[in-house]
């Protein structure tokens, strides 16, 4: 493929429609996530070979155990497999995870997984990829509120100290650039709680196409519209 320039630093991923995805194809709805696992998987990879800075995928939204049992249940066991089967290779890619979002409010082995998979990598300089599990936009808002009071109450830190640098350092995405693009699959326009600080000047774009049909030509023209765009910043570029 050819190749795309300006790319993007930092591409967010909204994966949505695998709900959808398995109604149109009358299937089971676990079948539709399990589905989009694979999507994710050649997005991960292509993103890595392509020499993609940072890749956030929204995985699990603080709203997303309101869903029935059963399918937060398949969710989960999709999340354990993914991380236990893919941890090797990506390891090997030189890949470095983060997880973005309260592991504490996991169930027990996926808390695991997941401390292992950032462990393991955490070394790795390649694509930074951070996996959003268990959260929400407000809530990462919130902890880095408390955190800086916090700061404060002790005396470390004068509320003038409080600055876009020392609030973003509190953020599950510290050090990471701001957003360039995000992309949200099958249609919705929305941000559903993610990445809100972070996104407050990315580009988006939102393909109809269903998230388990998400494909490597659809990431390809993503980056290729992103390309195109004319990002002013509040200024003018001539
Ligand atoms: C996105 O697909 C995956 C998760 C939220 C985990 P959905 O399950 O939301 O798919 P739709 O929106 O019902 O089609
Ligand atoms: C956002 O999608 C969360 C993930 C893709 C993980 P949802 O399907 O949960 O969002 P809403 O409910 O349509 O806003
Ligand atoms: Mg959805």
């Amino acid at each position: 493929m050819t190749e795309v320039t300006p790319l993007p630093r930092h591409v967010a991923i909204i994966m949505d429609g695998n709900g959808r995805w398995a109604k149109k194809n009358k299937i089971k709805i676990a079948l539709g996530h399990r589905t989009g696992v694979e999507a994710l998987r050649a997005i991960i990879r292509e993103s890595s070979d392509i020499g993609i800075e940072a890749l956030s995928l929204y995985a699990f939204s603080t709203e997303n155990w309101k869903r029935d049992p059963s399918e937060v249940e398949a969710l989960m066991g999709l999340l354990l497999e993914f991380f236990t089967s893919e941890i090797d290779e990506l390891d090997e890619k030189n890949v470095c995870i983060r997880i973005l979002g309260d592991k504490d409010g996991m169930p027990q082995k996926q808390r695991l997984a997941l401390i292992n998979a950032e462990e393991r990598t955490k070394n790795n300089t390649g694509l930074k990829l951070n996996i959003a599990i268990n959260y929400g936009g407000r809530a990462e808002l919130v902890r880095a509120a408390r955190s800086l009071a916090a700061k404060a109450a002790a005396g470390k830190i004068k509320p003038e100290d409080i600055t876009e640098k020392t609030l973003s350092d509190e953020l599950y995405t510290r050090g990471l650039p701001d957003v360039d693009l995000l992309i949200r699959t099958s249609g919705e326009m929305r941000l559903s709680n993610f990445l809100l600080y972070q996104c407050a000047y990315a580009e988006f774009l939102f393909p109809t196409v269903l998230w388990p049909d998400f494909s490597l030509e659809d990431y390809h023209q993503a980056l290729e519209a992103f390309a195109h765009r004319d990002r002013r910043y509040g200024g003018r570029n001539s």
